[in-house]
């Protein structure tokens, strides 16, 4: 195969992050039930991310020009990044679906994801609850590139879960690469 078709298949699949922004005009809070938060979050699915500095730690994402994604980020730049297990994979898959801007994808049909209010420098954030590995972000920059928009943004907080790590995907270890395939057989996941 070359060319678009091609393209399209390059360097993937990679492992989609569940991107969780704030909606316009709502404001989420710690002690709320996690029903009331989802109804003010936007949930979705982006394999489009890559780390691209650990000094200041930095990440950037490709955005399709009209989702809601971005039209939250650039009014309210505070947002997590969420993987997901293997076996929550195809509820994440799920967000992928466009309900009504305001319709939380997390109260979707199935998809049965829970927040958890954390903080953030700019306040509530929520991340999914049970992830593999979360960060805590803020938009820096948008740039316009193609046929999508690159959002250069820094990680404010971390979380890696060490053990449940190698579900999600290639993992690097004693300096090579390991596809978690094997490690989750060798270990008895
Ligand atoms: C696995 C997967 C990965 C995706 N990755 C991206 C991505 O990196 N960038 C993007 O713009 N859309 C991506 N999409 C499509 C968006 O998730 C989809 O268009 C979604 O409806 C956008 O949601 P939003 O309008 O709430 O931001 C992906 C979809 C799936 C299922």
């Amino acid at each position: 195969m070359k060319g678009a078709d091609a393209f399209k298949l390059f360097l993937g699949p990679t492992v989609p992050t569940l991107l969780v922004t704030v909606n316009e005009g709502q404001e989420i809070d710690h002690g709320e039930p996690p029903a009331d938060v989802s109804r003010k979050l936007n949930a979705a699915p982006s394999s489009w991310v890559q780390k691209v500095s650990y000094d200041p730690p930095l990440v950037v994402l490709a955005q399709k020009p009209g989702n809601d994604t971005l039209r939250n980020l650039r009014r309210d730049p505070r947002f997590t990044m969420n993987v997901l297990s293997g076996e929550k994979m195809q509820r994440l898959l799920l967000c992928g679906q466009r309900p009504p801007y305001g319709e939380s994808e997390l109260l979707l049909p199935g998809v049965d994801l829970d927040p958890v209010v954390t903080h953030s420098t700019l306040g509530p954030v929520a991340v999914i609850d049970g992830a593999v590995q979360w960060a805590v972000c803020r938009a820096l920059e948008f740039r316009p590139t193609g046929d999508h928009v690159l959002v250069i943004a820094e990680v404010e907080r971390v979380f890696v879960d060490e053990v449940r790590l190698h579900r999600t995907g290639l993992y690097w270890n004693k300096k090579t690469f390991a596809w978690i395939g094997n490690k989750f057989e060798e270990e008895g996941y």
